[in-house]
């Protein structure tokens, strides 16, 4: 097996659990999805989370279990949630660790609007949002904050292609 920690990281919608999917299984190498690991421990879908806890308590949630899954000493391909590198010094310790490799994927606003529209209600951050207009507005601001932190990564990767094949593709020209 291949010794490798591969973090996935990008705004909702720009395809982390997808390509994450399929780059595991071109690795073979274990998946893991960061939200289904908090959903795990919670035992409560991530939008009750959210409307029974708050968000200051998902967000610590996640850096705990960010850190307890990046310190396992297996190899995974990890899709984190879009807001993960975004909180406490949760970048810094995934830049931090010489066994992790970072890579952004990297996805057009317009994209991430038509995903995202259809695949809302499960997001609570952007479930009240009611017109794609609305939408696209939002994840333009939001994705301008954000993207200080997805920068950082190491690798940056465009992900604006229809297909998740192209996506891995370029990912595995890159690590070997
Ligand atoms: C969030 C993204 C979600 C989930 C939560 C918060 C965010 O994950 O962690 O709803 O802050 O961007 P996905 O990026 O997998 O949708």
């Amino acid at each position: 097996m291949i010794y490798m920690k591969i973090v996935l990281l990008g705004y909702m919608g720009s395809g982390k659990s997808s390509v994450g999917k399929k780059l595991a299984g071109v690795l073979g190498i274990p998946f893991k999805d960061m939200d289904d690991e908090i959903e795990k421990q919670e035992g409560i879908p991530i939008p009750n989370i959210f409307s029974e806890k708050g968000e200051i308590y998902f967000r610590k949630v996640e850096s705990e279990v960010l850190q307890s899954i990046l310190t396992r000493p297996d190899g995974f391909v990890l899709a984190t949630g879009g807001g993960t590198p975004c909180y406490g010094d949760s970048m810094d310790f995934i830049l931090g660790l010489e066994d992790v490799l970072s890579i952004y994927l990297k996805t057009p606003l317009d994209v991430l609007t038509t995903r995202l529209f259809s695949q809302k209600e499960n997001r609570p951050l952007v479930a009240h949002l009611k017109t794609e207009v609305e939408l696209n507005e939002f994840i333009r601001k939001h994705l301008f904050e954000r993207a200080y932190f997805y920068n950082q990564a190491e690798l940056i990767i465009k992900n604006d292609e229809e297909c998740v094949n192209d996506t891995v593709e370029k990912i595995i020209l890159k690590l070997f």
